[in-house]
């Protein structure tokens, strides 16, 4: 903490008060605002948390002005290019690179992790084969709380370690059954001799050729990679809010999940390629679909473009789009995807040369271009958030650790502004 302030004046009573400065290491510096109700009798307002700190957190920086994004000071894209989902996880969750014996152990530890408790496969038979995945996911880890509940001892590390990995490795084989499941195929068996990537995409796709296995484990472990954390995200701050109640880290990431689900969040890669069907499908053209966007009167918002943070290009997106632009090549063109993908690049070429767009810094988004990867390698939309989900539950479980682990730690609990009816006196029905 540096001795920099900033002096509040109250207009009204003319008391001053000062708020310590605290200095970030990278980006905005932050005011510490815990003493101004004692000291000065308000509180601070911010509707959507557009300029509040809720925590100090060592784990991602991002910088939406020159479109960085950093996991442990590390940018996105020497990550994408040199290291894998595994050492990720493990970079994310302990803070450094880990030297080999360490990956070996981490990554032992996940794959004997693997081993999901077969009553799983009984909860997603409950569902209805259309049910969305996202809820099937939901109601699994809310299994998974209620199985290790005695076991909750969120203080101790050994726990806190062990809750970790069995996250890590049981979502990616639960979201690979809930595919099997929606695709009307036996529950596929997990091999611990593969990584999270390659395990998912051949439990998956069993029957695909090797050669195809390859290329979609690899792209599937770069958007892992990629889709592994983003700061105090909606999802993220769910999952800290939920979690500082000392809640089962089980249930605090079931809470994640629901909050990703969301076609503002994580829902938006589904969302992309719903939209880019009703384009195809219908007889207006992308000029017309553009056109809506732009309109203030208009809802429809053009899915996969814009970013509450990034005002420049999302780096994840312009790493997503190499992988999208190297599938859409191997495309032949009677592939069924194909009308979809060539109106994806025109809706990108608007974007990127539009004025509305450009004036707003409207960019594709990870989303927009994960959602055309995902579709390519044969992931039914319903799953592209559980996909989102299964990645994203590393960034989850680093951020409850970190909380956790902070000597601050308590429960949180925002205030608000109230505006509703002063004291009113209750009135028996016949008088009302
Ligand atoms: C993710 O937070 C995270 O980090 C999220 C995420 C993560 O990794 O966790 O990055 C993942 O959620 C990515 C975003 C995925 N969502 C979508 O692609 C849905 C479509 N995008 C929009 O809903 C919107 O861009 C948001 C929600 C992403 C951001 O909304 P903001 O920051 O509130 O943007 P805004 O409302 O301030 O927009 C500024 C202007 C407005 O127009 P004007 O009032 O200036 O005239 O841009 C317009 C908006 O109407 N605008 C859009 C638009 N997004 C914003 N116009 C058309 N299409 C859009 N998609």
């Amino acid at each position: 903490m540096t001795d920099k302030k900033i002096t509040i004046k109250d207009g009204q009573s003319d008391n001053e008060i000062d708020l310590p400065v605290i200095d970030s290491i990278l980006g905005p510096n932050v005011v510490d605002m815990r003493s101004l109700e004692k000291n000065l009798g308000y509180l601070s307002h911010d509707p959507g948390f557009m300029s509040t700190s809720s925590c100090e957190s060592k784990i991602t920086f991002i910088d939406g002005n020159e479109g960085k994004l950093w996991y442990r000071g590390y940018p996105i894209e020497e990550l994408a290019e040199n290291s894998s989902f595994l050492e990720t996880a493990y970079l994310l969750l302990y803070g450094n690179l880990p030297k080999i014996n360490d990956l070996k152990s981490f990554s032992r530890d996940i794959c004997n992790s693997y081993d999901v408790d077969n009553s799983i496969k009984n909860i997603i038979e409950v569902f209805d084969i259309d049910s969305h995945p996202m809820a099937i996911m939901t109601a699994c880890l809310t299994y998974l709380s209620a199985k290790y509940h005695s076991d909750l001892d969120i203080k101790n590390k050994t726990y806190r370690y062990n809750s970790t990995i069995n996250l890590i490795a049981s979502v990616p084989i639960m979201a690979a059954w809930i595919l099997n499941f929606i695709h009307k195929k036996e529950f596929e068996n997990p091999n611990k001799n593969l990584s999270i990537a390659e395990n998912f995409i051949s439990m998956s796709f069993p029957n695909i050729s090797d050669d195809q296995k390859k290329l979609s484990s690899k792209a599937m472990d770069i958007i892992f990679l990629l889709h592994a954390d983003h700061e105090q995200n909606a999802s993220t701050s769910t999952v800290r809010l939920s979690g500082s109640s000392e809640t089962s880290p089980y249930a605090a990431i079931a809470a994640g999940i629901s909050t990703l689900w969301g076609p503002t969040h994580g829902g938006a890669n589904e969302a992309v390629i719903n939209m880019l069907e009703e384009i195809k499908n219908s007889d207006k053209d992308v000029e017309h679909y553009i056109n809506m966007a732009k309109d203030k009167e208009n809802p429809f918002r053009l899915m996969g473009f814009g970013h509450r943070i990034y005002k420049n290009y999302d780096p994840r997106a312009k790493i997503i789009q190499k992988i999208a632009h190297e599938y859409l090549k191997k495309l032949d063109e009677q592939n069924p995807n194909k009308p979809l993908f060539d109106i994806a690049m025109k809706l990108e070429k608007y974007a990127l040369e539009d004025d509305y767009f450009v004036s707003r810094k409207l960019y594709p988004n990870v989303d927009f271009y994960s959602g055309i990867v995902l579709k390519a390698i044969g992931i039914p939309q319903s799953m592209y958030t559980v996909i989102f989900a299964l990645a994203r539950t590393v960034g989850w479980a680093a951020h409850w650790n970190e909380m956790i682990e902070d000597t601050n730690f308590k429960i949180g609990r925002p205030r608000q502004l109230y505006t509703g009816k002063s004291k009113t006196s209750y009135k028996k029905i016949e008088d009302r």
